[in-house]
């Protein structure tokens, strides 16, 4: 058999959490990753390469041997890596540039699913801002305001007043959000409960993957500005079969349909970003990466050779691929810096990480960390993943919390209250 050397291109916990499970492969040869973090250095190979210069991608690609290259990160794929790559005959995972357009531009994905019946919210796309006020008039509040282009997750404003509304366009239109606010998408409130699907596609065939319910706010309760996200995990006990059906029906297979017939196959892992309403499951938006923290959680729960579903999608023979998953659920904690989202310090070191991975059940995987002197240091917003499986939720989560406070890191919090939702699902199934 001949292996297969990786690069996977990324720095955070969802690079960390493929890297970790790329190593689990039969097949696989060297693992590198760029530029990767303190963490990733144990399960892969850390490389410095400019992510952004394709060429010096390539040429890192060649001198390695690399058979296939996995993107992380959405701006590379918006920014046409892969089409640099596969143009120099190196298979990649993810998707081309015209495909990432379903991340890249709000008003692409929402035309998209207008003209292919795909349930979302009603929508406006508007390039000045006084036709963009009279929308808003006419909708009333509460009212969702995006930017068209990629924001970081910052584009995003759910204003509750018409006074809001207009500030929240002024402030776009006035290049708040930099080019990514040129074009504004404005769109129904939509009321439900948030959750998101994974699914693989090689272009023309889809395979689901598994589902899983994000924490976007930074306090307990749902409270305070939104993030990247503060904890994860998986199943989301919201996705019954029934719907999960449904999804893949109504909101999957049409996009990837669509994407083929416009002459974009996708090819990646698509994301879609649900509500699910009193009328059934709405797009809210695509990704076309890994989510983080959701990768953690999905990688902890599946039993299948990662490398090969990956290689499948690269070289468009999914229809040969099945994953089996372990039937557990995985529950993630993003340990963050103190000031997270807003301004924090770097360079804080962190303890205990290995009697906290000794937990049963238990990994930790590194989101924004360095190793200096063998010492572990944090360098980001979100820094520490504390993940663990188990039967239930709730074990997953005591699990979770029991290697969390085994960390020593006074610099750092965490909500302490990641999977009420799904844990109050189980206490009322076992209660009644
Ligand atoms: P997005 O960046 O599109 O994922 O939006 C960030 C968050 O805003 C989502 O996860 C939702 O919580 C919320 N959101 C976005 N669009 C809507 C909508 N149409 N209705 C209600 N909430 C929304
Ligand atoms: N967890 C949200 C994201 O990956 O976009």
């Amino acid at each position: 058999m001949t292996r297969i050397n990786v690069l996977v291109i990324g720095s955070g916990g969802r690079e960390h959490a493929l890297c970790w499970k790329l190593r689990q492969s039969p097949e696989l040869g060297e693992l590198y990753c760029a530029p990767g973090n303190g963490g990733i250095a144990e399960a892969a190979t850390c490389v410095e390469l400019k992510v952004e210069d394709a060429a010096a991608v390539i040429e890192f690609c060649r001198r390695h041997d690399i058979g296939l290259v996995v993107v992380g990160p959405e701006a590379p794929l918006v920014a046409g890596l892969v089409d640099r790559l596969e143009a120099a005959g190196i298979a990649a995972f993810g998707p081309s540039a015209a495909a990432a357009q379903l991340e890249g531009s709000k008003g692409f994905t929402k035309d998209l699913c207008a003209e292919n019946g795909i349930p979302t919210a009603a929508y406006g796309r508007f390039t000045e801002a006084a036709a963009a006020k009279a929308y808003v008039g006419q909708m009333g509040v509460p009212i969702v305001i995006k930017a068209d282009g990629l924001a970081a997750g910052k584009g995003v404003i759910i204003a509750e007043s018409l006074a809001q509304a207009d500030e929240a366009i002024d402030d776009m239109f006035g290049g708040g959000f930099g080019a990514a606010g040129a074009a504004v998408v404005i769109e129904e409130f939509l009321v439900g409960e948030e959750a998101s699907f994974f699914a693989l596609s090689d272009g023309e065939t889809i395979l689901p993957m598994a589902t899983a319910q994000d924490h976007k706010r930074v306090g307990d309760g749902d409270t305070g500005p939104n993030t990247g996200g503060m904890g994860a995990y998986s199943p989301a006990p919201v996705m019954t079969p029934a719907l999960e059906a449904r999804v893949v029906r109504e909101i999957i297979e049409p996009t990837v349909r669509a994407m083929a017939a416009r002459g974009m196959p996708y090819r990646g892992v698509l994301y879609a970003g649900l509500m699910i309403t009193a009328d059934g499951p709405k797009l809210i938006e695509y990704n076309v990466r890994f989510g983080d923290p959701e990768t953690q959680v999905l990688m902890m729960r599946l039993e299948s050779d990662l490398l090969e579903a990956l290689l499948a999608v690269a070289q468009k023979i999914l229809s040969n691929v099945r994953l089996t998953w372990y039937p557990d659920v995985a529950l993630t904690v993003v340990m963050a810096a103190k000031g997270y989202p807003g301004a924090y310090d770097k360079g804080s070191e962190i303890k205990g990480l290995s009697e906290a991975a000794a937990v049963p059940g238990v990994q930790i995987f590194h989101a924004g960390t360095t190793r200096q002197d063998g010492r572990i240091l944090a360098t980001g917003g979100r820094v520490l993943n504390v993940t663990a499986r188990g039967r239930t939720v709730a074990e997953a989560q005591a699990r979770t919390y029991a290697a969390v406070d085994k960390i020593h890191w006074p610099e750092g919090f965490c909500r302490r209250d990641i999977g009420w939702r799904a844990i109050a699902r189980e206490k009322e199934a076992t209660t009644t």
